[in-house]
């Protein structure tokens, strides 16, 4: 027994799959510089484009002259809105139901607009013509407080679409006005308001920032005039969605476009939309006939593409004056920038804002969502969240805390008095959603005795205590967030982009020799997926993990999916690749019978083989089973071996975990250190460990940086004030504070292999974290609510609102 307990840990080891922490195999090329990233991509007679972009805010174009430009030696073509209007190009539907334009035509709505598109023999010869194209610009008011869009004076911004009193999500209040977007039952809950103990009111605002990849956003396109075929490199984080707009503004068949996105330097959710670069790379290509790139700087990428955040929400909550929250109230008022191009599924024109009663039963609630033009970029894509999660969470795990100072109460003991409890599940929320599996409890618990909480907040009484005694001038904050997260968009009943509902895809080949190539719907762009993708199919299929090779990315050979963003990988297509390997191994189990000379009943699955039940000695490996497949198939079954998969998934999953934050800030000068940063996270089936440890990192130095510096801020001409790594706050490895991870696992029911994704959930339930920590120093001082980001400066400037500094 003790032999064959050895023999089958041994297989098992072999495997690596799901629970072992694999190394990547992806970093065998990333970390010798051998990636393969669009602008390494180099073809014949390629040409470079960049843009000619507006200095303003708002302003009517008087005229655009490119005489100049098209004369200096190297310019091939210079394009502009007249160019592209007979094309019907220059304007491109966004993912929102808004359109935008891809050169501006009479006016610019934000800084640094795209206005022409110029096209060279290099790239510095573009750049140099830019500035020699002559733009006559008329100067015009212009909007940045979104609390000022739709006052009655106020200049109308879109005068495209100034007489649309209807707009794709409902009504327009005003010009300026978007949509407004309302869920929850308003009567029953303005009714609990009026008669409950206790209520809070806080404007928490979630500012404007960007998710900043390393890689910048590009394209390259290669038109052949003769095949009537386009190909298009492009950093897409959804080529096949890419490919199916392409074919639809263009009218090219979609046959005839490759889409292809090669390695990926980081998305977080900025490479997920469709930019004016990617239509102007085609259009060049289409008219000249040879191969366009164009690839962003960094100053266009955090000004242009796709900003984040920018949430103004006014957050009520109810409770008895024991503690029991009976209700909650929201409103935003979401600063949309000029053109509507948030990527949220169709329907959800506030994407999963409404998860926002977060972990907490809280029986009835109402949230009204106005969106609102404004003279910024456009965007409000999910920076490493999934569509409005993180903006959700901010909200209540920032509400809890007020509400538990104005109680009296303890911000741990409050929020483990309202947690749904483990039988709750599956939990269906006051504003919509089915939660399918939690135990917020035992995580709770966990946290709380890993971290020492009890004797931190010992320890922070004392120092308040010294510090009104002016012993210390150092203050110290306890930050707490449960945060539920909700993630694998989506099942089809509520989730599609532009009608294509959002299933993903996997696709499995096994070879002959028992190797196996498998390609899915999605692309990663760092996380690891040709790695984990592997562990998967390895315990699924009994295959070693390095035996299987994972391709992603090419339209022409992955099957359909909509790609990756909001940690939909592992729900949806991590399903379809479980489900693909389990049609395999129905088929390897009528070849294992055939060979075995016994009926498929009579076998049992074995780490790596199908064995006879009660005779574990007759056995076929499935390496054996993949050259019978192709060499021997039982009579009237096909040969070969592989399967697809299209997943719809039944439901989201909802990962969830505690943080805690132990901060110290120095009142004169306004730096906080992070002392301490505990994070237990549970996404259910846990794949590879070491990918999740450095997946919760990566979201926790993205949460760092957005609560405690990184923002995108306009001054009051529209000019943007973050559009470079000297302005804009991307944290090293000097700043970052050093993490502590944990887990606990609650399987998602639902999911063939009770996975639930991971990717977001640091960035998610660490922006509160911090937040609540810096919060939670200034309480005793009755601070009020202190708005992110809490860089040194603000913090300070706190100090010296409290009357701190002396
Ligand atoms: O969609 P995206 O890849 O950004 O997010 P994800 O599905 O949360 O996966 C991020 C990485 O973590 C992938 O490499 C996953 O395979 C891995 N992961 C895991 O090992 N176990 C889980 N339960 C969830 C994700």
């Amino acid at each position: 027994q003790v032999k064959i307990d050895i023999d089958r840990a041994e297989r098992t080891e072999k495997l690596q799959g799901m629970g072992c922490k694999r190394k990547r195999v992806e970093d065998i090329r990333f970390t010798q510089g051998k990636g393969s990233y669009v602008d390494d991509l180099k073809l014949p007679g390629m040409l470079f484009g960049d843009f000619v972009r507006s200095p303003h805010a708002h302003a009517r174009i008087v005229s655009i002259d490119t005489s100049r430009a098209k004369a200096l030696p190297g310019v091939i073509a210079v394009l502009t809105a007249a160019d592209l209007k007979p094309l019907g190009l220059h304007y491109m539907p966004t993912l929102a139901g808004d359109v935008q334009a891809v050169l501006a035509e009479h006016k610019v709505l934000f800084q640094n607009q795209e206005v022409a598109f110029v096209i060279a023999e290099d790239r510095y010869i573009a750049s140099d013509a830019t500035e020699l194209v002559d733009v006559v610009y008329e100067a015009l008011p212009c909007i940045v407080d979104p609390f000022k869009s739709m006052l009655p004076d106020a200049p109308i911004l879109r005068e495209d679409i100034q007489d649309k009193m209807v707009g794709a999500h409902g009504p327009r209040k005003h010009p300026n006005h978007i949509f407004e977007w309302q869920i929850g039952d308003r009567q029953a809950t303005d009714d609990v308001f009026a008669n409950a103990d206790v209520t809070i009111k806080e404007m928490l605002v979630d500012h404007r920032t960007h998710p900043s990849p390393l890689e910048t956003c590009q394209s390259l396109a290669s038109f052949d005039k003769v095949k009537g075929e386009l190909t298009l490199w492009g950093t897409f984080q959804a080529p096949h969605v890419i490919r199916t707009v392409v074919s639809l503004i263009s009218g090219l068949p979609e046959h005839k476009i490759h889409v292809i996105a090669p390695d990926i330097g980081g998305g977080f959710g900025n490479k997920v939309g469709a930019y004016a670069g990617y239509v102007c790379s085609v259009v060049g290509s289409i008219v000249l006939g040879v191969p366009v790139k164009w690839v962003e700087d960094r100053m266009e990428n955090l000004s242009t593409t796709s900003f984040a955040r920018d949430y103004h929400m006014t957050t009520e909550l109810a409770a008895t004056k024991e503690g029991k929250i009976i209700g909650m109230r929201v409103h935003v008022l979401a600063d949309h920038g000029a053109f509507d191009a948030c990527a949220d599924p169709s329907k959800w024109p506030a994407g999963f804002m409404n998860i926002c009663t977060g972990s907490y039963d809280i029986p009835v609630a109402y949230l009204a969502v106005d969106g609102v033009y404004t003279n910024k970029a456009p965007g409000g894509v999910a920076y490493r969240c999934s569509f409005r999660v993180t903006e959700a969470v901010f909200a209540i795990e920032r509400a809890i805390e007020v509400l538990a100072q104005k109680l009296g109460m303890d911000a741990a003991e409050l929020r483990i008095k309202n947690f749904i409890k483990a039988e709750q599940f599956p939990y269906h929320s006051a504003l919509g959603w089915e939660y399918d599996s939690g135990d917020y409890h035992t995580a709770m618990k966990k946290a709380m005795d890993a971290i020492g909480y009890t004797s931190l907040r010992a320890e922070q009484a004392e120092k308040r205590e010294a510090f009104k005694r002016g012993e210390t001038r150092e203050l110290m904050g306890v930050g707490i967030s449960f945060f539920t997260e909700i993630v694998g968009a989506g099942p089809a009943k509520n989730c599609d982009i532009l009608g294509i509902a959002m299933f993903d895809s996997a696709e499995i080949r096994i070879h002959p020799t028992g190797s196996v190539i498998a390609r899915m719907g999605t692309k990663s762009q760092g996380q690891g997926h040709e790695t984990t993708y592997a562990q998967i199919i390895a315990t699924e299929l009994g295959i070693p993990a390095d035996d299987i090779m994972i391709e992603e990315g090419n339209t022409d050979t992955a099957p359909y999916g909509l790609g990756t963003y909001g940690s939909r990988s592992t729900p949806v297509a991590g399903a379809a690749t479980a489900v693909a390997a389990r049609k395999i191994k129905a088929k390897a189990q009528m070849i294992a019978a055939h060979m075995l000379e016994v009926h498929e009943g009579d076998l049992e699955w074995d780490i790596d083989r199908f064995r006879v039940k009660g005779l574990p000695e007759k056995f076929k490996t499935m390496k054996e089973i993949a050259w019978s497949a192709y060499n021997a198939p039982p009579p009237n079954l096909e040969p070969g071996l592989e399967a697809v998969n299209y997943y719809e998934p039944p439901n989201m999953t909802y990962p969830f975990g505690a943080y805690f934050c132990v901060m110290d800030i120095d009142v004169d000068t306004g730096v906080a250190k992070t002392r301490r940063f505990y994070a237990l996270d549970d996404c259910g089936t846990r794949i590879n460990p070491m990918i999740i440890e450095g997946q919760v990192h990566g979201g926790l130095t993205e949460a760092f940086a957005c609560a405690m510096g990184q923002e995108i801020r306009y001054d009051e001409m529209g000019n943007v004030m973050g559009a470079s790594f000297m302005d804009f706050f991307l944290p090293t490895a000097v700043e970052t504070p050093k993490w502590e991870t944990d887990f606990t696992v609650t399987p998602s029911p639902h999911h063939p292999i009770g996975a639930k994704g991971v990717g977001e959930s640091p960035h998610v339930g660490g922006v509160p974290c911090f937040s609540n920590a810096v919060n939670d120093a200034y309480a005793f001082l009755d601070a009020g609510h202190i708005q992110m980001p809490h860089d040194a400066w603000r913090l300070w400037k706190v100090g010296e609102r409290l009357g701190l500094h002396g």
